[in-house]
């Protein structure tokens, strides 16, 4: 390919502007939010930017609110967003072109894939202004996603949710609070003008209805975006639990050998009754149960009552020519891989084998049924359950492969505001510790720590 042409795709967060872009590789993206106050444009931004990192697509959010939080400390009621406020509707469209000018310099110079440009821009004019910067001057790719929402008992929970507890109401008490955020919405609905299919004809967007219960996608192009549209089609907000856990501690754990698919141990087996009693004791509407295709998961959940899948996505990760070996032999006999994968754990494939990079690729389409499912328990493996909790809790790629998920554990997941809660549940069966921090020097042994009893292993 010329190399002159187009935007180039320089290493994994690099673009260099070269001219045309008839010819690229990969061209940045803006998603621009559309919709009224309280319809979850913040939610889906982040939860879009939180997938696509995850995917290793280097994203971030530009909130408007936060720009104009900057330049106007006091936020003292709705009449700062009457349409009528000259002062106020100068001060708003300042921020807009500063978060815009913020959004492309990331693009082109700080290593950005996708900005999704969080704010209102409820109108003609706002979106024309977002085109011409970023689609004529910049050449960037646009999808505008706008959300839609009718619903008041949607729209009154989301206020309660979040709005209230927003920086702008601090000194506000909740009904204050409350009745002046509808008004605030009320001042955006004299001048709303929803994405229109004659008037915007020329732009992608994307429209989410209720929170999904229709959608309607209009010349959306590409990978990228057709990775977004799929997404955001398979979210929803019902509230649900999602049920994290390894396997019972297993023959090969107490061995330390890694991979494999040996049984359960004598305590991995007590985990299993416990964790059994603990899931079928809380008769929990709707579960589905998730495992792995390996003995140790499926052992795990023998006495759990509830509908069960095998999912071959959730198998561990491949060791490759290292399956069955403890880290010791590995490093014995294949000192440069074990000093590869500690220099760069995320990204190192075991030969004939698998690298995290690798887990998360599998793992995607796990996760997309994920969304879309009620509640869950997933039973996996140590690599696989690091992907998901990276996944959920947003944590990048470099902490990503360390992250600690001890045996004999139940982490519960609980979607709040814009995350979700994480609590770590120990059941009280001892296990050993298969984590091995990062050492200092790559490719050395750190030791073991045994959590049950504190002992080094
Ligand atoms: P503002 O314009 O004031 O920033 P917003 O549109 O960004 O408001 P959010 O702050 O994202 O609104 O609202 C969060 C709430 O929206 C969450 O409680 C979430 O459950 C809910 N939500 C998420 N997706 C949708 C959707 N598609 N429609 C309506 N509500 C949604
Ligand atoms: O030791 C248990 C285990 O699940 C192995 O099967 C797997 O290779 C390993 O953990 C993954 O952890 P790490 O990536 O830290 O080696």
């Amino acid at each position: 390919m010329d190399m002159q042409l187009g935007w180039k795709f320089l290493h994994k967060e690099t673009f260099i502007h070269t001219g045309d872009t008839t010819n690229f590789i990969n061209v940045p993206h803006v998603i621009a939010m559309v919709g009224l106050p309280a319809r979850g444009k913040t939610y889906i931004a982040k939860k879009l930017s939180r997938y696509l990192n995850w995917i290793g697509i280097n994203t971030r959010v530009f909130n408007l609110g936060e720009y104009r939080r900057n330049v106007t400390q006091a936020y003292r009621n709705h009449d700062f967003f009457r349409p009528d406020n000259d002062i106020a509707m100068q001060i708003r469209t300042s921020c807009a072109k500063h978060a815009l000018d913020d959004v492309v310099q990331w693009l082109e110079t700080g290593g950005g894939e996708v900005a999704v440009f969080d704010a209102t821009n409820s109108t003609y004019e706002r979106r024309k202004m977002i085109e011409e910067v970023v689609v004529k001057q910049k050449k960037f790719k646009l999808l505008f996603v706008e959300s839609i929402c009718d619903d008041p008992n949607i729209i009154e929970q989301n206020i309660m949710e979040v709005k209230v507890s927003s920086p702008d109401y601090a000194n506000m008490n909740k009904d204050d609070a409350m009745n002046d955020f509808r008004q605030r919405i009320e001042h955006y609905q004299e001048k709303y003008q929803p994405l229109d299919r004659e008037q915007e004809k020329d732009y992608s967007y994307m429209k989410i209805y209720n929170t999904g219960e229709k959608i309607i996608i209009h010349k959306h192009e590409g990978h990228i975006q057709s990775r977004i549209v799929y997404f955001l089609m398979n979210i929803h907000i019902t509230k649900r639990t999602i049920y994290l856990t390894r396997h019972g501690e297993s023959e090969h754990n107490l061995k330390g050998l890694i991979g494999g698919d040996s049984d359960l141990s004598v305590r991995g087996k007590l985990y299993a009754e416990a964790l059994a009693n603990y899931i079928n004791d809380q008769n929990i509407e709707g579960l589905r149960v998730w495992t792995s295709w390996l003995k140790r998961t499926i052992q795990t959940v023998a006495e759990i009552k509830a509908p069960q899948e095998r999912w071959k996505a959730l198998n561990e990760i491949d060791a490759g020519i290292c399956e069955e070996m403890t880290y010791e032999e590995i490093q014995k006999k294949f000192p440069e891989d074990f000093r590869a994968r500690d220099q760069n754990k995320f990204f190192y494939r075991y030969p004939r084998g698998e690298s995290y990079e690798d887990l998360v690729v599998r793992l995607e389409p796990v996760m997309m049924e994920l969304e879309r499912q009620g509640n869950v328990l997933v039973v996996t493996h140590q690599a696989v359950l690091r992907c998901i909790l990276a996944y959920f809790l947003d944590k990048p790629a470099s902490e990503l492969p360390y992250l600690e998920v001890p045996l004999h554990t139940i982490i519960k997941l609980t979607p709040v505001a814009y995350g979700c809660k994480c609590e770590f549940i120990k059941i009280p069966v001892d296990a050993v510790s298969t984590h091995r921090p990062k050492p200092e020097v790559p490719g050395t042994i750190e030791k073991l720590i045994n959590r049950s009893n504190g002992e080094i292993e």
